[in-house]
C-alpha cells in the first residue's frame, strides 16, 4: 500500500518507493528501506520534501538494499578525531587568505577554484564533526583578526545554514561568501581598519568602500551574481542605515540578512589588538534587544538556537572551581553542554584535559567566562594539549 508523507516523517525502517517532491538534484536511484539517519539527512540536504513509502514492506524484516543516497561521505567523528584536521584546515585558511588579499592588493587575478575548494574543505568537516571547527573560531591570534575574521564567517555561516536545513549547494555558496566577503578590506589603511575610537566621517567614507572594493575583485574573479550580491550586502541593515547602499527591508536577502548577523556576531566577540571580545551571550543580546531593528529577528533567533546558550569553544566556570571548554552541545538541555575540563581555579594550575557530560554530573555551569579573567594563556594550552 502506497502513502505519500512529508520528509521530515521519514523513518528509519520505512520502506521508500519513490520521490513525490524535491526542490534539489534527484540523488535517489533505486528503491528500498532507509537503514540510516544519515540517509534520511541526506535526503532533507537534497531538497527532497516528499516521498511515497510503501507500508507493505516497512515491516518487512529480511535484508534489502537501502536506497540508493548519496551520504555525506563521513558523519558523526568524534571531536578527538576531527580536532587536529579542523585546527589544520583553519590554519590553512588563514594562510590562503592572507594570499588572497596581498594578491588582490597588487591587482593579481585569483582564481575561484582555489577558495571554492577550500570552503568545500570546510562544509565537508562541519558535516563530519561541527564542533571541531566551531572550536577553532574561538582560538584567537592577535593581530590576525582580518585573517581570522573572513574564514570563521565562513565556519559560522556554513554552521548555520546546515542549521537551517538549506540545501547542500547553499551551504557551499554561503561558506564561499563568508570567506570572501571581507577582501576589499585590503584597500583600507591600517590605521582606520584598526582604529579603537569611532571613525571619523570621512575615514568612514573610506571604510564603506571596502565593499567597493571587495565587489570589484570578485567580479574580475568570475564570482557569480547571487553572491556578489550577498557579499555586497554584509554591512546593509533592515533599517536603511547600513551602508554602501542604505538598502532596506526586502530589498535585503535572506542570504545577505545571515551574512549581516554573522559578521556583527563574529566582530563583536573577536578579540582585537586594541580590546578583548565581547561575551557571546552580549553579542547575541545586542542582535536581538539593542539592535533589532537592524536585523531580521526571526533569523536572529534561529541563530541563538544554532549557537546555543554556551558556545561551542567557549569557555565556563564550573561549581567544581574548574574551568572548561564547551566542546558540544546538548540539544535538550542547553544549560549542560559537553565539556573539557582544563583548569582548577583553587589550585592555579592546568589539568590533563578531562571530557564531561554535565547532563550526567553533578557539577554545573556556574558561568561563562573568558581566559583573560583568569589570564590563561587558552590558545597555547589548545593547541598543545586539544588540539594535538
Ligand atoms: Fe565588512
Amino acid at each position: 500500500m502506497l502513502k505519500t508523507i512529508p520528509v521530515s516523517d521519514l523513518e528509519v525502517g520505512m520502506y521508500v518507493d519513490s520521490i513525490a517532491e524535491q526542490n534539489g538534484n534527484l540523488k535517489i536511484k533505486s528503491r528500498g528501506r532507509v537503514t540510516t539517519n544519515a540517509a534520511i539527512t541526506a535526503m532533507k540536504k537534497q531538497g527532497i520534501v516528499s516521498i511515497v513509502i510503501d507500508l507493505s514492506k516497512q515491516l518487512i524484516k529480511e535484508e534489502e538494499p537501502s536506497p540508493e543516497v548519496e551520504p555525506p561521505p563521513e558523519q558523526d567523528i568524534p571531536f578527538v578525531d576531527e580536532i587536529s584536521k579542523a585546527a589544520k584546515l583553519h590554519e590553512k585558511g588563514k594562510v590562503l587568505q592572507r594570499r588572497m588579499l596581498q594578491a588582490a592588493d597588487k591587482g593579481l587575478p585569483i582564481d575561484i577554484a582555489i577558495p571554492k575548494e577550500f570552503t568545500s574543505n570546510l562544509v565537508s568537516s562541519i558535516d563530519r564533526n561541527p564542533n571541531a571547527l566551531l572550536c577553532m573560531t574561538k582560538i584567537r591570534e592577535k593581530d590576525s583578526y582580518l585573517l581570522e575574521h573572513s574564514l570563521n564567517v565562513a565556519i559560522l555561516l556554513a554552521n548555520f545554514a546546515n542549521y537551517l536545513e538549506m540545501p547542500e549547494d547553499e551551504v557551499q555558496e554561503l561558506a564561499l561568501s563568508g570567506f570572501l566577503h571581507d577582501i576589499g578590506k585590503i584597500k583600507v589603511p591600517d590605521e582606520i581598519l584598526h582604529k579603537p575610537g569611532r571613525l571619523t566621517d570621512q575615514e568612514m567614507v573610506i571604510m564603506r568602500d571596502h565593499v567597493y572594493y571587495g565587489i570589484r575583485v570578485l567580479e574580475d574573479m568570475g564570482i557569480p551574481e547571487r553572491m556578489i550580491e550577498t557579499i555586497s550586502q554584509h554591512h546593509e541593515r533592515l533599517d536603511g542605515y547600513g551602508y554602501p547602499d542604505g538598502a532596506r527591508g526586502d530589498e535585503i536577502t535572506k542570504f545577505g540578512r545571515m551574512i549581516a548577523i554573522v559578521d556583527t556576531y563574529d566582530a563583536i566577540t573577536a578579540d582585537r589588538c586594541y580590546k578583548a571580545g565581547m561575551p557571546s551571550q552580549k553579542a547575541l543580546k545586542i542582535l536581538h534587544e539593542e539592535t533589532a531593528l537592524k536585523y531580521d529577528q526571526h533569523l536572529v533567533e534561529q541563530f541563538i538556537k544554532c549557537i546555543g546558550v554556551y558556545p561551542v569553544g567557549s569557555l565556563v566556570k564550573l561549581s567544581s572551581e574548574k574551568i572548561a571548554v564547551v566542546i558540544k552541545q546538548n540539544e535538550n538541555n542547553p544549560l549542560k553542554p559537553l565539556v573539557k575540563v582544563f583548569y582548577s581555579v583553587r589550585s592555579a594550575h592546568y589539568l590533563q584535559p578531562v571530557e564531561i557530560d554535565l547532563l550526567h554530573s553533578q557539577y554545573r555551569v556556574e558561568k561563562a567566562v573568558l581566559a583573560s579573567e583568569f589570564k590563561l594563556d587558552f590558545n597555547r594550552y589548545f593547541n598543545e594539549s586539544i588540539a594535538i
